[in-house]
């Protein structure tokens, strides 16, 4: 694999304004969800540096759960509309306050997917937090009740976001340079 330095165009957000962003979403959460039952479910893989982060900046008790939703069709660097649950959670949620946290909300389809399955059983409350909102891109309505950062139409990676699967592991979210990336 490249070094990403070869091909990383920009840095879009560092290492520093996301971890101040992260440390204000955990406030606002522990704010919101003081003296309450709180269980964060994290959305594998690209959710999982932002749930390791969030949860250390929020201060209330809360337990974690993780689901894994692919989205497949038209192609490996754009979602496609469709989504499929490959994992579940295991805790049951009925009448508990879930909170999804999740990398980036693009099209809208996977969390669309996970919010539809998720309320038949029923939680008593169900929001979603996420990292990146590429609100250009969306296709369906569904509802961000925290988001860490807007950002425009472009191939975001790093920070659990992947490029073929790698990269995922940089602590800033880049840019990438497609004419300068050599594809696996
Ligand atoms: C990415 C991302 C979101 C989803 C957003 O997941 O992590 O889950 O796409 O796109 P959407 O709003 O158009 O549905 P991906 O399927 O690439 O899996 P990954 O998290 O394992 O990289």
């Amino acid at each position: 694999m490249q070094d990403y330095r070869e091909f990383l165009s920009e840095i879009l957000i560092s290492e520093e304004q996301l971890q101040a962003r992260i440390a204000e979403l955990g406030e606002q959460i522990s704010r919101d969800y003081a003296n309450q039952d709180l269980l964060l479910v994290c959305i594998l893989r690209g959710g999982v540096l932002f749930l390791t982060d969030l949860m250390r900046q929020i201060a209330v008790p809360h337990a974690i759960d993780f689901m894994a939703v692919s989205s497949y069709g038209i192609g490996a660097r754009q979602s496609s509309g469709q989504a499929r649950i490959n994992l579940d959670i295991n805790t049951d949620i009925r009448d508990r306050n879930v909170l999804l946290v999740e990398d980036i909300v693009d099209s809208g389809y996977t969390l669309e997917a996970v919010l539809s399955l998720l309320k038949t059983r029923r939680p008593k409350t169900l929001r979603t937090c996420v990292l990146l909102d590429k609100t250009e891109r969306r296709e369906i309505d569904i509802p961000v009740d925290y988001v860490g950062f807007t950002i425009p139409n472009i191939f975001v990676f790093g920070y659990g976001l992947d490029i073929d699967e790698h990269y995922r592991n940089l602590p800033f979210i880049g840019v990438i340079d497609l004419k300068k990336y050599k594809a696996l």
